[in-house]
């Protein structure tokens, strides 16, 4: 069995002059659930881009079964599924024909990508739906179809970045209950959310961080005791403060297509 731990050395990001993560350092052990959490900006999806690959880190390197993202990018990324806040599938495919596309990037073809396929829709409930072009899904439709996505390859590491944002309970809960099962299937799972009830129940460890540095990390009963609070929610208030979190770091998307 592959190797799913991960090493984070001294991982740093800076944009422009700003460190949105800054000098920090942990490690997940092989099959974790683990939780990384923080207010807005604080810089959970600029780690969780670095350790996918999708970004270089500016400083330090982390290493994802032993291999370095910086210099073993391809290696990492067959290990590696990544499920982001925003949905990566083509509205005018089908969900079989995404799947075929995302599942050919990965090398997979044929009968065995088909055979997956059809096993994985049936376990999220989009069987029916195979063939129907995804611009119809709704929204808990499209995020269970990007669940499979990244599960295709049958990666060792599953990031997920706030997958239960504006989803019903029904889905979230659907959600919740397949990550519990893929963490019983042994697979490692970095998970970023604002749902403090989920992670506190999901995360065997977690990290809150806040501008770009880790402030505790651990169990989160452990944290909880420690800090003399009832709850997550409380821990989270009590290490990053009730200041709500407004800047202008980054231009949104919608705001460069009209300028
Ligand atoms: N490509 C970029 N260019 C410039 N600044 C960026 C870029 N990406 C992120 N940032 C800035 O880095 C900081 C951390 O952003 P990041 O998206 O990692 O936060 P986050 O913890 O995921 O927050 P949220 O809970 O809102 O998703 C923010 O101040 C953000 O504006
Ligand atoms: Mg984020």
């Amino acid at each position: 069995m592959e190797d799913g731990s991960i090493v984070v050395e001294g991982l740093t990001k800076v944009f422009n002059g700003f460190v949105a993560v800054d000098h920090i350092s942990f490690s997940i052990k092989d099959g974790e659930l683990f939780g990384l959490l923080g207010p807005n900006g604080a810089g959970k999806s600029t780690t969780m881009r670095m350790l996918t690959t999708l970004l270089r880190p500016t400083e330090g390197d982390a290493y994802v079964g032993g291999h370095s993202v910086k210099k073993e990018p391809d290696k990492v990324r067959l290990l590696i599924g990544l499920v982001s806040d925003k949905l990566i599938v083509y509205d005018r495919l089908t969900a079989r024909e995404n799947l075929r596309f995302f599942g050919n990037l990965y090398g997979l073809g044929g009968k065995r990508l088909d055979e997956r396929i059809d096993e994985l829709l049936e376990e999220v409930n989009l069987s029916r739906f195979a063939d129907k072009p995804v611009g119809t899904f709704s929204t808990g439709m499209k995020q269970r179809l990007n669940l499979v996505r990244a599960l295709l390859h049958n990666p060792k590491v599953l990031f997920l970045d706030e997958p239960t944002l504006g989803l019903d309970p029904q889905t979230v809960r659907f959600i919740k209950d397949l990550i519990i099962q893929l963490h019983e299937s042994d697979i490692t799972i970095v998970l970023t959310t604002h749902e403090m009830a989920l992670a506190e129940e999901l995360s065997e460890r977690l990290a809150i961080i806040d501008h770009g540095k880790i402030l505790a990390i651990g169990e989160p009963k452990k944290l909880e005791e420690e800090n003399g609070v009832k709850n997550l929610e409380e821990l989270f208030l009590k290490l990053t403060g009730r200041q709500l979190r407004d800047s202008l770091g980054k231009q949104s998307a919608s705001a460069r297509v009209v300028r």
